[in-house]
């Protein structure tokens, strides 16, 4: 049907309806879209940054990251076009989109950060003290370059987290456990403030777990922390999060951290991820 002419214009207007879900898309189209299915106070809470999206400074972070990603580095001199995120070496688009995944190589379930760690480790050879590697947070750390490249390769993929092997589902699964478990003086845990719409700290709106079209956008890191003027990671965030329920400080790597990124990725399945993203 495709082939004859006269259907040609129905079909290419199909497919285009169909981009989204297995191709790149800028991350203010991507953004806009789900606003325009999603009423959600927590998407469109600050329409500067909504403005400012097209001109995100996480953009010139993921620049820098394609060039050193692409360069000869460290004690054995590789680039990490062999590295793999899971779709086969230097195989970047929607990668990151279906991470965490369990990687046969390590035996373990692995988000971005640890598989950069693992490839500039194994790869390029550097020591995992090297400011390379150990230097994690902020725009100029190699470290949010690299991972800013990176998760860009999945902007409007939608978020698809494997969950064939065991572990996989494991770690999700202890994701959700740790995500509902209740600590420390304060007695929160992270579904006190991300379980319900419409709660707010002062003026900021929290994202809803239960909400895909809107924990898409929560979950879309890299992104630029307009706060901060840095690009923030994940594990940052994690790390905040916990910081605010006064509980103890999560380890970045520890398999527990990978864990709480399994289930919040896995909330937000079906949903297109906004990379960069640009947040309060
Ligand atoms: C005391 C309330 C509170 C708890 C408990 C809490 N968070 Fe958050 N979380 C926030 C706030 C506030 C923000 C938004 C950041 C800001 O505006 O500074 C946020 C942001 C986030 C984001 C990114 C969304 C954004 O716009 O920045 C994610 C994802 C997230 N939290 C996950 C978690 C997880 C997982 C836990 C449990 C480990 C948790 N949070 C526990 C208050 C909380």
């Amino acid at each position: 049907m495709c082939s004859k002419i006269l259907f040609a214009l129905p079909c290419a207007l199909l497919f285009a309806g169909m981009a989204g879900a297995d191709s790149y898309q800028a991350p203010e189209e991507v953004l806009q879209e789900v606003i325009d299915k999603v009423d959600s106070a927590y998407l469109t809470q600050s329409e500067q940054n909504l403005m400012m999206m097209p001109d995100n400074p996480a953009i010139w972070v993921a620049d820098e990251g394609e060039a050193l990603f692409k360069e000869k580095r460290g004690p054995k001199n590789a680039s990490l076009e062999q590295c793999d995120f899971g779709k086969g070496p230097g195989e970047l688009e929607g990668a990151y989109a279906e991470m965490p995944r369990y990687f046969k190589d390590t035996g373990k379930v692995m988000d971005i950060e640890t598989r950069l760690v693992h490839c500039m480790t194994t790869l390029q050879g550097f020591a995992s003290d090297d400011p390379a590697v150990s230097e994690r947070h902020g725009s100029d750390s190699d470290m949010m370059k690299l991972q800013t490249y990176i998760a860009s390769k999945s902007s409007g993929y939608d978020w698809n987290p494997p969950m064939k092997h065991p572990l996989e589902k494991a770690m999700r699964d202890a994701g959700e456990v740790m995500f509902y478990r209740r600590a420390a003086n304060l007695d929160f845990s992270c579904n006190t403030c991300h379980g319900e719409t419409g709660k707010r700290i002062r003026a900021s709106v929290l994202p809803n777990m239960k909400v895909p079209g809107e924990w898409t956008k929560a979950v879309s890191w890299p992104a630029y922390r307009v706060g901060h003027q840095e690009v923030r990671s994940s594990q940052h965030r994690l790390r905040g999060c916990y910081w605010q329920m006064r509980q103890g400080q999560v380890i970045a790597g520890s398999d527990a951290s990978i864990a709480v990124i399994s289930f919040w990725t896995d909330a937000a399945r079906g949903q297109p991820a906004i990379l960069p993203d640009m947040k309060r």
